[in-house]
């Protein structure tokens, strides 16, 4: 098979499409002839050097896919050849196979093209698993998302709504904040302009944010609390502002608050078989009632990943960006 090397960290062009071996099914995996994989920031990290897949894992990069059932390895039940799949991943989606554990595989659901449901996995397990499984967010509380317009931001968006959430977002254009606000985000702070804090402050009658889902880490963790309701939920799951912080104890003390820290991709894969079981039966009734859909801002031939790489690191995409396997 084709596969995205890295025979190299570096900038965008150390994404080689290669022939590879094709991946070998083990017992309890299931083998999927990929139609699309979707853009990761945490896939540039790993072409960069900073993010090695975990061990015993595929080298290529992609946590997640979408396809069709290939092969059934042993021991697996409920899956067959042919049938319609997306995947949650722990690498190797920018591949023409791959492997993947079956409590990883979820159907394609009703109304989502095979192409576009690539784009659902790694933000949807991401985001019920931290949001709803950790955080507990309820009908009527305030819901904060960081980069509403990301991928996980405009997911995060659709799902708080869909719970009956009042959701306020941070993005850095005025056309960012209008997509989110299409979205669902009743609150809008352009992160350039304001400060979120105030802003959120004034909107919630001074009450702040009952769950927080942040992507930048050290530089938020301070006006993160301040931003905090009392017995709010702080999660973080993204380290763009920095890994370092100091932490005001005495301001988390006050709020009662609550913080959690989580990546996915290392998590045992019977905790990710627990929150794909979670999705597929919390969140895949939303989708195919088209309350919650994928927001796709373009699809890219596989083999040009280093171009969708050069637009998700200059952050001029809105939603995923979506590579499709070449026919
Ligand atoms: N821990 C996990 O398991 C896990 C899983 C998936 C993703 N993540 C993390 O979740 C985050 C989003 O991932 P993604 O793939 O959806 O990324 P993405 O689409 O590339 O989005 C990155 C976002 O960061 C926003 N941003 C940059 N500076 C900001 C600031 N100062 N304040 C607020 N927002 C800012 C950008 O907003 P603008 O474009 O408006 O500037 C953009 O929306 C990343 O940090 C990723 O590593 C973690």
């Amino acid at each position: 098979m084709y596969a995205i090397t890295i025979p190299e960290p570096g900038g965008p062009e150390a994404l080689v499409w290669d022939e590879v071996p094709d991946p070998v099914v083990g017992e309890g995996e299931v083998l999927v002839d990929v139609v699309a994989t979707a853009v990761n920031r945490a896939d540039i990290l790993q072409r960069q050097g900073f993010y090695d897949p975990p061990p015993g894992t595929s080298p290529y990069p992609g946590l997640e896919c979408s396809g069709r059932v290939a092969q059934v390895g042993p021991g697996v039940s409920g899956w067959a050849v042919g049938d319609e799949v997306c995947a949650l991943l722990s690498g190797g989606g920018y591949a023409e196979k791959v492997a993947v554990p079956a409590g990883q595989l979820l159907p394609v659901p009703e109304g989502v093209s095979v192409e576009r449901a690539a784009a659902l996995p790694e933000v949807v397990c991401t985001v019920w698993s931290n949001v709803f499984m950790i955080a507990h967010l309820r009908p009527g509380e305030t819901f904060l998302v960081h980069g509403g317009s990301s991928g996980i931001g405009t997911m995060a968006i659709q799902l708080a709504k869909a719970v009956g959430a009042k959701v306020a977002v941070t993005a850095g254009t005025k056309e960012k904040l209008e997509r989110c606000a299409e979205l669902g985000a009743d609150i809008l702070i352009n992160y350039r302009e304001q400060d979120f804090v105030a802003e959120l402050r004034e909107a919630t009658d001074g009450k702040g944010a009952d769950v927080i889902l942040d992507n930048m880490g050290a530089k938020y963790l301070n006006r993160n609390v301040q931003a905090l309701a009392v017995n709010g939920r702080l999660v973080i799951i993204g380290m763009q502002g920095g890994v370092k912080g100091e932490l005001n104890i005495g301001a988390l003390l006050a709020k009662r608050g609550a913080i959690t820290a989580t990546t996915l991709r290392a998590r045992p894969v019977e905790e990710k078989a627990a929150i794909v079981a979670a999705v597929r039966e919390h969140v895949w009734p939303l989708v195919s009632a088209g309350h919650v859909r994928p927001v796709i801002d373009r699809e890219i031939p596989m083999p040009d990943a280093a171009e969708a790489h050069r637009i998700v690191e200059d952050s001029s995409h809105i939603g995923k960006v979506l590579l499709v396997t070449p026919r």
